[in-house]
């Protein structure tokens, strides 16, 4: 600890087991999100690099405010989101400075409470199909069926009718891509070939999926433009929309959507998964869950109404996300120099914050590592601020918040009305580490719980 950085007023510590080339790149590849724990011992703020780039990693809730909101005119979205730019293009995620302000006052409405109330219907009506086609018995790896789920969700809310054959084939084709977006903002080499420009550098890979995808898309934006149509889905508003600079493109239209897919599909998949492992091995969790949507709901389904009724399955995913914040590390690069916490920081510096440490820190929160739904008991989970961090904060807060947890509360009810289930013997379940955390596997037992159902 306590090398001094050349440019702060500040002296920000150094974390151990800096080396020479790597930096602590070695730390960051190979159990990042222990790492990520260890540096909040070293105070508000300290300093690691990848290779040869310097990144300052933010600990206290005050100074992650100041980047994500107070200071955030200062930044844009940094080194993760630069290679996303290949494959995302410039939709909400990837946009900067006013454009993405520009972008964001169109897309919000679509996610608005009533169209929210619309979309609750489809993910009821989803998730009782796929909880329906489960056998009794049978040992079933949920991560994969909760994937499909998310994306029928996600395809249905983005296109009221089936958008055909073609469009799920070329979603599935680019997703299947691997962009390793988290692993080059992370990779030592990647920093070095930025900065030697003889050094080979990633490129993305081949544009085939991605241009197969776009002209998919193209195809079904020119047939709803042709009627000009409100079908009440997620495209027509994204086409419909209309602000102080007009409306968007088709191409800017195409953006979103992608941005969308890719958004709005792994991130809550891997939120719904870690809820269902965590249900899986505590019994009295599982019982009080059956009990509260049995009382609720009796044998119908969830509804919009039911999501303010069911406290007790949304203090399970709230403890799920505390746990589990599926986006474990935020980036942001400074556009200009700033102060931060006494610090001072030119443009161009990588900041960085993790959720995932925040959230575990036995500062804030009473043994941080057990899965503890109780403790948001009464009502609304009221966290100290900037404690509670899975969807950001600030002006590029996740536009998907309300959509998920409508979709994480309608689908763990909907599952725990018509099943109950376990964990079945096998390999523990080992967190993968890539832009969001995900379980490899969640394999469980089912016992439907009424005669004659699912
Ligand atoms: C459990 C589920 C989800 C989690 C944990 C999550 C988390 C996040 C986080 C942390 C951010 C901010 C990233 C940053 O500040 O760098 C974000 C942004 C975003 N999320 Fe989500 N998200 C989830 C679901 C969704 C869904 C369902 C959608 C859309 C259907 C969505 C769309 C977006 C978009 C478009 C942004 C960029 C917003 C902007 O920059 O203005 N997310 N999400």
């Amino acid at each position: 600890m306590g090398l001094a950085s050349p440019n702060a007023a500040l002296v920000v510590p150094v974390a151990r087991g800096h080396r020479p080339l790597t930096g602590h790149g070695r730390q960051l590849n190979s159990d990042a999100l222990t790492f990520m724990r260890h540096l909040r011992a070293y105070g508000p703020m300290v300093r690691i690099s990848v290779g040869p780039r310097p990144v300052y990693v933010v600990n206290s809730p005050e100074l992650i405010r100041e980047v994500l909101a107070t200071q955030a005119r200062g930044f844009d979205k940094g080194a993760m989101f630069d290679t996303l730019r290949g494959p995302l293009g410039d939709g909400l995620t990837t946009s900067a400075a006013d454009f993405h302000r520009r972008q964001r006052r169109l897309i919000q409405p679509g996610f608005h409470h009533e169209r929210i109330e619309r979309y609750t219907d489809i993910m009821s009506e989803r998730s009782a199909v796929r909880a329906a086609a489960w056998r009794p018995g049978t040992v079933l790896d949920l991560v994969p069926e909760i994937n499909r789920l998310t994306m029928d969700i996600l395809l249905r809310t983005l296109f009221a009718a089936d958008p055909g054959p073609e469009l799920h084939a070329a979603v599935k084709d680019w997703l299947s891509v691997k962009y390793r977006s988290m692993k080059l903002a992370l990779s030592p080499l990647q920093a070095w070939a930025e900065r030697i420009p003889l050094l080979p550098r990633w490129r993305p890979p081949d544009g085939g999926p991605l241009d197969r995808l776009r002209a998919a898309q193209q195809r079904i934006i020119d047939d709803y433009r042709a009627d000009g149509d409100d079908r009440g889905d997620l495209l027509s508003m994204l086409l419909l929309a209309d602000g102080p600079d007009g409306s968007m493109t088709d191409a800017q239209v195409a953006d979103e959507l992608i941005t969308l897919f890719l958004s709005g599909t792994g991130t809550i998949s891997a939120a719904m998964a870690y809820a269902a492992h965590e249900v899986s091995r505590r019994p009295e969790v599982q019982t009080r869950l059956q009990d509260e949507v049995d009382t609720v709901l009796g044998e119908r389904p969830p509804g919009f109404k039911d999501l303010r009724s069911l406290p007790y399955t949304r203090q399970i995913l709230t403890e799920t996300l505390r746990l589990y914040p599926v986006s474990w590390l935020s980036m942001r690069r400074t556009i200009q120099p700033l102060t931060l916490g006494g610090a001072q920081l030119p443009a161009g510096t990588d900041v960085f914050f993790s959720p995932y440490a925040l959230h575990r820190d036995a500062e804030l929160y009473e043994d941080p590592d057990r899965f503890a739904p109780e403790r948001w008991t009464g009502g609304a989970p009221r966290p100290a601020r900037g404690t509670y961090l899975p969807f950001g904060a600030g002006n590029r807060l996740c536009v998907g918040e309300e959509f998920a947890w409508a979709e994480l509360t309608i689908a763990l009810a909907c599952f725990a009305s018509r099943w109950q289930w376990a964990p079945a013997p096998g390999q523990p379940v080992r967190t993968l580490v890539g832009t969001v955390i995900r379980p490899d596997r969640v394999l469980v037992t089912l016992t439907p719980r009424r005669a004659g159902r699912p």
